[in-house]
């Protein structure tokens, strides 16, 4: 279906580098004429900061007919800038930038923004543009975002500046960021910030899963001091949605957005395979897990560029979630891309730490020799799930998965890392809930019992579970 490709396509192009998943034109239309009853000036100054072909423009023009709008557009790519240029060539009410929005300066203020911004993910954002954004977030907003941020939130808090007291802003948005960590600085900008006034998700049932539902969602919001409820609706159209309701702005304080739209109630799942809902990865290899792996000075351990948290079940024993609040009791591991020189000018000790290992050969190990810089581990997104994949059929109960609500958390290649898939991220906690109950004979079945009753699961042999 096409709107599953709309945030989730994987196709290594160029076009995923800047994000480019246009909006379908009704989709566009139905947003405008949606939010055209917010809008109580005769003349509106808008800005389309990722114009892309211009759908959001072309229904702007269509649907406020009767209103003198203003219409400037920025977009990156000069292609698609050349071709807005052709398009609008005879509309003296539309103009367009070739620009990146994120180095633009807000001289001029909008009444109005839309936009569906560029969907890329944060390992597609190269660090030095990454350390540039988050300073741009925090001078701009005072809001620190996490490293893991997809490029559209930088996107929104930056277009913050754009907008006139009053105006309005409305955001076409993977619905992800209302379950995940790095989107609380968006729940928290929209509850403290700014007046939300509605979001509506888009729900289309995918055939190849009966019943599963896919999302994207529409936020609108007014800078504004936040005054009264928040409209929240759902449905194949905002302008006509199937279901609404009323939620007082006390209620969003909720961390987990995704209850406002009840969204789990309508997914059935039960008896399918694993591997059409998740990725699985083995976890790290670290070379040498006695010398990466330590309990780190609390300074250090809370330096992102240096380390992170590694599960270790041990330590997490009858807990089932990983969570900011409890990553802490684990030890961690060396993870960082700093180079030499870096790390002698900035770290002196991990300097010292370092050429105490090459002189005890940790460099010259069978993983570290052939790594490119022995240090240097594979850098990995923290899982969903991790799972302990080698277990004594005797004690199959050690057969289990743990939940990842955090996104600083890793694990060695005794577990398996487990991804969903983007279409799938807000099933995070019922699949969860389906693979605890998951009957251990399971494993023996998909796994293979070695000598002595140890059993491994592999990453394929996890997929084809039933759950
Ligand atoms: C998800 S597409 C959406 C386009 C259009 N808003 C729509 O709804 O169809 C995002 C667009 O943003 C553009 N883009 C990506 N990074 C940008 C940046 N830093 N500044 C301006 N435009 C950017 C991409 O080239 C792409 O055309």
């Amino acid at each position: 279906m096409k709107q599953l490709s709309l945030f989730g396509d994987e196709k290594k192009d160029d076009y995923q580098e800047l994000g480019q998943y246009f909006t379908p034109e009704w989709m566009a239309r139905d947003i405008v004429k949606s939010i055209k009853s917010y809008l109580d000036k005769e003349s509106v100054d808008i800005l389309e900061p990722a114009a892309g072909e211009g759908v959001f423009i072309d229904a702007l023009r269509e649907e406020l007919y009767d209103k003198n709008v203003l219409i400037s557009g920025v977009e990156i790519d000069p292609k698609l800038k050349s071709r807005l240029d052709d398009k609008y060539r005879n509309d003296r009410n539309v103009s367009i930038s070739r620009n990146d929005f994120l180095n633009v300066h807000a001289k001029k203020k909008s009444d109005l923004i839309i936009t569906n911004p560029p969907y890329v993910r944060s390992q597609k954002i190269s660090r030095l543009q990454k350390l540039r954004l988050q300073e741009l977030s925090v001078d701009e907003m005072g809001i620190e975002v996490s490293g893991y941020a997809s490029l559209y939130v930088y996107f929104m808090l930056h277009a913050h500046c754009f907008l006139k007291q009053n105006g309005m802003s409305v955001w076409l948005l993977p619905g992800d960021f209302l379950g995940n960590n790095y989107g609380r600085v968006l729940r928290e900008y929209l509850t403290n910030k700014v007046d939300l006034l509605r979001m509506h998700m888009y729900t289309f049932t995918e055939s190849y899963f009966e019943n599963a539902t896919v999302s994207s969602l529409v936020v609108v919001f007014k800078k504004e001091q936040p005054t009264g409820d928040v409209l929240i609706t759902k449905g194949s159209r905002m302008a006509v949605p199937d279901e609404k309701i009323d939620i007082q702005k006390n209620d969003l304080e909720t961390d987990k957005w995704l209850k406002l739209f009840n969204v789990k109630s309508e997914v059935n799942i039960v008896g399918q395979r694993l591997g059409d809902f998740v990725d699985v990865k083995r976890g790290i290899a670290t070379g040498n897990n006695a010398f990466f792996i330590k309990e780190l000075p609390r300074n250090i351990a809370e330096d992102n560029m240096l380390s992170i948290p590694v599960y270790d079940p041990k330590l997490f024993l009858n807990k089932d979630t990983i969570t900011d609040a409890n990553v802490n009791v684990f030890k961690h591991v060396l993870y960082t891309r700093l180079d030499r020189e870096v790390i002698g000018h900035k770290y002196p000790n991990l300097e010292e730490y370092l050429k105490w290992g090459e002189d005890n050969d940790i460099d010259k190990k069978y993983i570290t020799s052939h790594r490119k810089v022995w240090y240097q581990q594979e850098i990995r997104k923290s899982p969903d799930y991790i799972f302990g994949n080698i277990f004594n059929a005797k004690r199959l109960e050690r057969a289990r998965f743990v939940k990842v609500d955090t996104d600083r958390i890793i694990a060695t290649n005794s577990f398996l890392l487990i991804y969903l898939k983007p279409e799938f991220k807000n099933m995070k906690d019922i699949l969860f809930d389906k693979l605890t109950k998951v009957p251990h004979s399971q494993f023996l079945e998909i796994g293979r019992v070695y000598g002595g009753g140890m059993v491994k699961v592999e990453p394929k042999e996890l997929l084809e579970l039933r759950i």
